[in-house]
């Protein structure tokens, strides 16, 4: 068990089981509640084309919530935690699968043990700061994506791609002995070393005679803060270009760590449907408002391809849940007792 008291290996009893969830029954589409690593049992195997998600970041934010990711004392616990749950996410992959993964960096505490809340953002301060990890110095930027990156490479994902999101409008930092951060990372991994992927649903722009070019590991896209959200949400612009090349219409999306919803919210606008589990009940209902009001969009909720009104049940969330879950509409959130 890690200092954050998440077993991810299935030993927690059964407070831990996801509880219950939304869906959209029409296009296939729902949301769960819970821990991914536990949520992902749900599902059979080869499942999903691909995965889009942004993992909380390490020692960044204090969710509040129990068996959150990101709050380890440790780095290399947390690395662990995120490994093993990618593990169920290669399991659910289909073999042609893609995994977009978003992560950012921090850098060492220097010896600070907490961080005052940040009152605009009271999800920014950790009543704690988590030590300097072994063989690192104050002041260290610790690396994190690429200690991630070559945990999951090591664990049997291919490594495809890192690129880099440029935020023209990034945060201003205090700093005076460094450059201002202005970036993240997006890394592609596949499941396999042949994979889907639609290279010309994602050209850029070019002055060349055809006037498009293979896609460069550069994206310059503005931050967008959710009004709803208490927390890091990523750009809707991040997320469509992983769902054009790693789907095709109506395939399955899964995002383990989903937060406001942007992962469905570019689904249902691109017609493709989507998984998203979300550890906090809070967080899924401010994802399903919002993937209500786009779902009511005119045509915002047509996954095409799917009979309708009666999807077929292979295109369906599982009907299967265990006993203590629930598929509830998305017109409501429904808690467990227990
Ligand atoms: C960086 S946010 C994701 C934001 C999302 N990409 C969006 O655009 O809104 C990470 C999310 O992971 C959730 N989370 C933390 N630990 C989790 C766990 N063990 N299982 C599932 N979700 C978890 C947090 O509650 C938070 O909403």
């Amino acid at each position: 068990m890690n200092a954050n008291g998440f077993k991810p290996n299935g030993s927690t009893g059964p407070s831990h089981v996801p509880h219950s969830a939304f869906s959209c029954e029409g296009a296939g589409s729902g949301i769960i509640i819970g821990d991914a690593w536990h949520s992902l049992q749900l599902f059979p195997d080869r499942t999903f084309r691909c995965c889009v998600t942004s993992p909380p970041y390490w020692g960044l934010r204090d969710y509040g919530i129990p068996n959150q990711i990101g709050a380890e004392k440790g780095l290399d616990e947390y690395i662990a935690n995120l490994t093993e749950i990618f593990q169920q996410v290669k399991r659910v992959l289909r073999d042609d699968g893609t995994l977009w993964l978003n992560i950012g960096d921090s850098y060492t505490s220097g010896n600070r043990t907490w961080r005052d809340a940040d009152k605009k953002n009271p999800a920014r301060g950790m009543d704690y700061r988590p030590p300097t990890p072994e063989g690192l110095k104050p002041k260290d930027l610790i690396g994190v994506p690429w200690r991630i990156a070559f945990a999951l490479q090591a664990d049997g994902w291919y490594l495809r791609s890192d690129i880099v999101w440029y935020k023209p409008n990034c945060q201003p930092e205090s700093v005076k002995d460094r450059p201002t951060r202005a970036h993240e990372y997006l890394f592609l991994f596949s499941k396999s070393q042949d994979y889907f992927y639609d290279r010309k649903a994602i050209l850029e722009s070019a002055t060349s005679k055809t006037g498009a070019r293979n896609r460069r590991t550069v994206w310059s896209i503005n931050t967008e803060p959710f009004a709803d959200a208490h927390f890091a949400t990523f750009p809707a612009s991040l997320v469509e270009p992983p769902i054009l090349a790693g789907t095709q219409p109506n395939d399955m999306v899964l995002d383990p760590f989903f937060g406001s919803g942007t992962v469905g919210e570019v689904c249902l606008r691109l017609k493709r449907r989507f998984v998203g589990i979300e550890l906090k009940p809070d967080y899924a209902e401010i994802a399903a408002r919002r993937l209500r009001r786009q779902a009511t969009k005119p045509d915002g909720n047509r996954a095409d391809g799917l009979p309708r009104p009666e999807a077929k049940r292979a295109n369906r969330l599982p009907r299967t849940p265990p006993s203590s879950q629930r598929t509830i509409p998305f017109g409501g959130v429904e808690e467990d007792s227990r």
